[in-house]
């Protein structure tokens, strides 16, 4: 895939209708979602439980577009092998959640997926200075991970435009997750995040029966983000 900053919008399917998954990444992938965001939970890291990794196995045959797997959950290393076989196209681990990170994204590397390292709202963007030549990614959380459907933290903004500034011309993402609406989506797109993952504001009001919903609610964070852009 080649690098570019077009804004992406990444669906959580934590959102979405747990009886019903593949039928569900259909829907929103055929109505415009550029990647699929998994979110993986421990009710240890975080306080909730969702994907091990047999689920993100069964959920891969129906993923067209790019994988992306979220891991919360403490300790990390020794499930990053099982989600990269089951079949993530990026591995995600959050920086809180051991004390070797470069250690960490070195073995997320080593099963040839890419690599991204997320940032709870209280660590400081300069934690990642010494990842950054190994990263595909640095994704800013904009909620405490661990549940769907919360307020969006304001001082993400900033982060961003900081991470942003660090990258300089690497070519790495920058992912904001959490609150994300057509409120907040222009704030994080102007300060330079490129991929949207938004969960409630993707799934709310629509279903497999009623997908052109989902593919509104898209278009509207898109619109929102890429018209921030153009200003
Ligand atoms: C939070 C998860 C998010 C969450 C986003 O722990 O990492 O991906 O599902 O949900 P919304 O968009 O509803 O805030
Ligand atoms: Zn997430």
């Amino acid at each position: 895939m080649s690098f570019d900053r077009k804004i992406r919008i990444a669906p959580s399917i934590l959102s979405a209708d747990f009886a019903n998954f593949g039928a569900e990444i259909r829907a929103i992938e055929d109505q415009g979602a550029d990647w699929v965001h998994v979110d993986v939970m421990d009710g240890h890291f975080v306080p909730n439980l969702t994907f091990g990794p047999p689920a993100v196995k069964a959920f891969r045959p129906h993923v067209k577009t790019f994988m992306d797997v979220h891991l919360m959950i403490a300790p990390v290393d020794p499930y990053i092998e099982a989600y990269a076989e089951a079949g993530a196209d990026m591995i995600v681990a959050h920086m809180e959640a051991g004390p070797h990170i470069h250690r960490t994204i070195q073995a997320i590397r080593a099963q040839g997926v890419k690599a991204g390292v997320s940032l709870n709202p209280g660590t400081p963007p300069e934690s990642i200075e010494y990842l950054l030549d190994m990263l595909d990614m640095v994704l800013v959380m904009s909620v405490n991970p661990g549940f769907g459907g919360q307020k969006f933290i304001p001082s993400a903004v900033e982060k961003v435009a900081r991470v942003r500034e660090m990258i300089g011309d690497r070519e790495i993402h920058i992912q904001v997750d959490g609150g994300i609406t057509p409120e907040t989506a222009p704030l994080v797109a102007a300060a330079g995040a490129d991929v949207l993952v938004a969960g409630s504001a993707v799934f709310k009001g629509g279903s497999v029966e009623k997908p052109e919903v989902y593919g509104a609610n898209i278009r509207a964070i898109r619109e929102a983000a890429e018209k921030a852009l153009a200003a």
